[in-house]
């Protein structure tokens, strides 16, 4: 095989054997094929699209271009969870420990954050003395012992998609459809897990910008994992705004911890209960979604989901205390807010631009090479619809060099839109 004459049969709308993607995707990960080449393979796709099959089999093979993990050690059904990326998305946060409080085991892979997108592995971070990086033994034995254990992604998992993103981030082809579902795909397989739920995000934070490509990638993905034996179901979630009210590091485990603890943002604790529903009923734990919720809401109000998240910490070598006293947590110098003169309504918040403004305190990565703060980012006082009493803020900028303070608190007023009008609150789940 060519890669001369692939490139020629993808330009020319050719649709690739198993054999073909297999001999692509092996022989890139071991540098046999110039970027040169693989770049214009990767536009080839961009312009002429492949099958679902096609989807399929580059997805598997993207998966055993390094590690898979083997979880079967582990008992029960791993279900995982996966986001497509947005702002402020804490989900996983309190989904992991939500449901593991619940019977079904989460044994997950996470990442960190790069751009206006926060990870949850930096999340963790904030909490004093937490380890992320597990060995597969201890990773195995704490979900076996505790129900849970969320750790960053292994050095050798899916080096194709790993190769394959970094070009195609310099050449203009993330944004095609099969190509993200191989992406993603290839490492929810290759992290073990059994069955997936699937968070794809649309709106002007998110990757997809319009509901019909996001249900199509969203529909793409369900087919690759029932097609390859993972039970797959998805949901398109709105990232027009940012989800829930904090965004930043320990900020977002605050608010993690609120909603387990029964209080915290409404949005929030929507999708994690449409999600963790979804996870339950795959991992066999429920019978069907309805009973799934009952188990969720019974977990919260019984504080199990809340002693599920301490035990996780501590299982980590984390200091659990933080949940009952969170100035245990990176705290930031200079906390100032910006106040509603009158009573208002917020009637839009910018995503993707509050990502970037979170993400210039400090909050996040603008390279994979940048450190970051933990201690940082906005406090939002509301949502889209929310009213702000005369006096209360509308945002809180949380950083610590006064010059970064003083910027961001003017910055944001051009994101974060008020008026005194009535505002509808927006669609949060659309499929
Ligand atoms: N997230 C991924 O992991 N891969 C993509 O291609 C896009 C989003
Ligand atoms: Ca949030």
């Amino acid at each position: 095989m060519r890669m001369y004459d692939l490139i020629m049969k993808k330009r020319d709308g050719g649709t690739f054997t198993k054999d073909e993607i297999d001999f692509i995707i092996s022989s890139y990960t071991k540098d046999y094929i110039p970027d040169y080449q693989m770049s214009a393979l990767l536009m080839a796709i961009y312009f002429n699209g492949m099958t679902n099959e096609e989807t399929a089999n580059l997805t598997m093979a993207m998966a055993h271009s390094g590690d898979v993990l083997d979880l079967s050690e582990i008992k029960g059904i791993k279900v995982d969870k996966h986001s497509t990326g947005g702002v402020a998305d804490t989900t996983t946060l309190v989904l992991a420990p939500l449901v593991a409080a619940c019977g079904a085991p989460v044994a997950k892979m996470s990442g960190r954050g790069l751009g206006h997108t926060g990870g949850t592995i930096d999340k963790l971070e904030s909490i004093p003395g937490m380890r992320v990086e597990l060995s597969e033994r201890e990773f195995i034995d704490n979900v076996n012992k505790h129900g849970i254990a969320v750790v960053g992604q292994s050095s050798n998992l899916t080096p194709a998609d790993k190769k394959l993103y970094a070009l195609r981030d310099v050449t203009a082809t993330v944004d095609s459809i099969p190509l993200i579902a191989s992406s993603i795909m290839s490492k929810k397989i290759a992290s073990g897990a059994d069955g997936i739920v699937l968070d794809v995000k649309v709106g002007r934070g998110a990757f997809m910008k319009d509901i019909e490509s996001a249900k199509k990638l969203a529909n793409l993905m369900v087919e690759i994992g029932n097609s390859v034996g993972r039970k797959t179901v998805a949901h398109v979630t709105n990232m027009d705004e940012p989800l829930g009210l904090a965004i930043g590091n320990s900020l977002e485990v605050v608010e993690a911890i609120d909603v387990l603890k029964g209080n915290g943002s409404k949005d929030l604790l929507d999708v994690c209960m449409v999600l963790g529903a979804d996870m339950l009923t795959i991992a066999g734990v429920a019978k069907d979604t309805d009973e799934a919720k009952e188990m969720l809401k019974e977990a919260l109000t019984s504080g199990k989901a809340l002693d599920k998240f301490k035990e996780f910490i501590s299982a980590q070598g984390g200091d659990a205390r933080i949940v009952d006293d969170i100035s245990l947590l990176p705290q930031a110098k200079f906390v100032e807010s910006w106040c509603a003169e009158e009573d208002l309504y917020i009637k839009d918040l910018y995503a993707l631009d509050l990502g970037l403004i979170a993400m210039k305190l400090g909050a996040g990565r603008s390279t994979k090479e940048d450190s970051i703060d933990l201690s940082v980012g906005i406090m939002l006082g509301g949502k889209i619809g929310d009213i702000v009493r005369k006096g209360d803020p509308i945002a809180t900028i949380y950083a610590n060099d006064r010059d970064k303070l003083e910027w961001a608190l003017n910055e944001i007023k051009k994101f974060i839109i008020i008026t005194d009008e009535y505002v509808e609150r927006p669609q949060l789940i659309y499929m």
